[in-house]
C-alpha cells in the first residue's frame, strides 16, 4: 500500500495507476475505521481495479463546540486494517495541506445544506462538500463509495457531483449494524456501557416506524409520532430531530408515495448519533 501525504504525490500516484486504463475506486473517511468503513472499501474493490482511501479528520465540518479535538484517531491501526483489505493508495494529508493559510473557497449545495443534520450543525455540510470536492480533485477517482448511514450526506454529495459535473460514479452501501442493531459509527467509542444500551433506542424507534408503516399507516406525522414515542421512553436520550423526507431533495413528505427516508438524530449523554431507514410506499 502506497501512503501519500501531499496532494501532488496523491494525484501523481492516481494518474500513474490509471494510465493503463484501470478503474480507481475511492473511499473518503475520517479514520477510526470500523466494519462499516471496511464494507465501503470492499464495495470499491469489487467494482474497481484499484482502491484509494483517504483518512482526514476534516476540521471544517465540526463546529467550534463539537468534538474535532477528541475525535478518535488511530492511524497505525487504520493503516493495518486497510493493508489487510488490499487498499492500493492511502491518502493521509495534514490540515495545512488541505486548508493552506487563508484558504477562502467553499463549496455549498445551497438548497440542501440546512436540512436534517445541517439544521442543528450549521456549516457542517459546507465543510463536508468542500472536503469531498477537494478530495475528488486530488484523487480523481472513477467511482466513490459512501455509506447510507449519513443519508443527508449522500443526497448532498450526489447533488454536488451532478451540479459540478464531476466524472465520478457514486456508489452507496447499506448501513452496517452491530449484532443488536446499533448502527456502526466511530462515535460509538464515546459511549459508556449504559449509554451503549440506551443508544439502541434509535434503531428500535426506526423498527417501530417500519412496523406501523407495514400496518398501513401512511401519514408521516403519525409515523414520526410512533418513532418519537419509543425515544421518549428512554429519558437519557435527547432527540435532535425525527423526520420523514424525500431521500433526494431532503424535503418533508406530506404523504408517503414512493421511497421516503426516516431519519433520526439524538444525543445519548454527550454523544450525538444518527440512524435512518428507507421505507417504500406505492409509487
Ligand atoms: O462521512 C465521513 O466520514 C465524512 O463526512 C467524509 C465524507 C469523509 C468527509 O470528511
Amino acid at each position: 500500500m502506497n501512503i501519500l501525504n501531499t496532494s501532488e504525490d496523491m494525484r501523481s500516484a492516481s494518474r500513474l495507476a490509471r494510465r493503463s486504463g484501470k478503474c480507481l475506486g475511492f473511499v473518503p473517511t475520517m479514520g477510526a475505521l470500523h466494519e462499516g468503513h471496511l464494507s465501503l472499501v470492499r464495495a470499491a474493490r469489487a467494482r474497481c481495479d484499484l482502491v484509494a482511501v483517504s483518512i482526514f479528520v476534516n476540521p471544517a465540518q465540526f463546529a467550534p463546540n463539537e468534538d474535532f479535538a477528541s475525535y478518535p484517531r488511530d492511524f497505525d491501526r487504520d493503516r493495518e486494517l486497510l493493508k489487510k483489505e488490499g487498499v492500493d493508495l492511502l491518502f493521509a494529508p495534514s490540515v495545512p495541506e488541505i486548508y493552506p493559510d487563508a484558504a477562502a473557497t467553499w463549496v455549498t449545495v445551497e438548497t440542501l445544506a440546512n436540512r436534517l443534520c445541517g439544521k442543528s450543525r450549521p456549516g457542517h455540510f459546507r465543510g463536508v462538500v468542500t472536503i469531498v470536492a477537494k478530495l475528488f480533485h486530488i484523487v480523481e477517482p472513477d467511482l466513490a463509495v459512501f455509506g447510507q448511514k449519513d443519508a443527508a450526506q449522500v443526497a448532498i454529495i450526489r447533488r454536488m457531483i451532478r451540479d459540478l459535473k464531476f466524472p465520478v460514479e457514486l456508489v452507496v452501501c447499506p448501513i452496517v449494524r452491530e449484532a443488536d442493531g446499533l448502527a456502526m459509527s466511530s462515535r460509538n467509542a464515546y459511549l459508556t456501557p449504559q449509554e451503549r444500551r440506551q443508544a439502541l433506542t434509535l434503531y428500535r424507534s426506526l423498527l417501530e416506524v417500519q412496523s406501523v408503516f407495514a400496518g398501513g399507516e401512511r401519514d408521516p406525522t403519525k409515523l414520526i409520532g410512533a418513532g418519537k414515542k419509543i425515544i421518549s421512553a428512554e429519558p437519557q436520550v435527547r432527540l435532535d430531530y425525527y423526520e420523514i423526507v424525500d431521500p433526494e431533495t431532503l424535503e418533508f413528505v406530506t404523504q408517503i408515495g414512493g421511497s421516503a427516508l426516516v431519519a433520526v438524530a439524538a444525543f445519548v449523554g454527550t454523544t450525538r448519533l444518527i440512524d435512518n431507514i428507507l421505507i417504500q410506499g406505492n409509487p
